[in-house]
């Protein structure tokens, strides 16, 4: 088997965007009968919520669409993160330039906004969810579900599968 595709999905807790992120993706992935050729993760850049399963909150909304990612658990980025994978996706502004800044010297030319490939890219953000109420959670679910499957076009036209 050729080197896998590595893609980690980044937000500050990992308990809420980038771990549906993660779910999301690696389902679209699967429909598509291509699991072989992916490795699938998130992280957060804070260490808060390390161990956790995610948010309440965000694993109902995603399991009354029919997505189950209760079974996922917050970790913390490490640096050599950034060199393992492929692609680094930040879910804001905030985690982008806490992704530049821990890779220091080092490319960051993988390291990305995750709605550089919306196709509906509004702020390029995908806002945070955690202070708010469960039309948060909603409008999370619907663009990171939207965005994901055009990630996935996306890497599939780059790497010819
Ligand atoms: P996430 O949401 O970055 O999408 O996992 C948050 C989770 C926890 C906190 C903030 C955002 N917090 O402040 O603990």
């Amino acid at each position: 088997m050729e080197r896998p595709i590595r893609i980690l999905f980044v937000c500050l807790g990992n308990i809420c965007r980038s771990p549906l992120a993660e779910g999301l993706f690696r389902h679209h992935v699967e429909m598509a009968g291509l699991s072989s050729h992916f490795e699938i993760d998130s992280a957060g850049t804070g260490g808060w919520h390390v161990g956790e399963p995610p948010d309440k909150r965000m694993c109902a909304v995603a399991l009354a669409r029919g997505l189950d990612i209760r079974h996922l658990r917050a970790r913390q980025i490490r640096p050599d993160d950034l060199h393992r994978h492929n692609l680094v996706l930040a879910m804001d502004k905030e985690n982008l330039r806490s992704l530049r800044r821990l890779a220091g010297q080092a490319d960051t030319s993988h390291v990305r906004l995750f709605r550089s490939f919306d196709p509906k890219p509004g702020t390029g953000e995908v806002p945070d969810p955690y202070y708010g109420g469960e039309d948060g959670f909603i409008e999370v679910f619907e663009i990171v579900d939207r965005t994901s499957r055009a990630l996935l076009e996306h890497v599939r036209r780059e790497y010819r599968l």
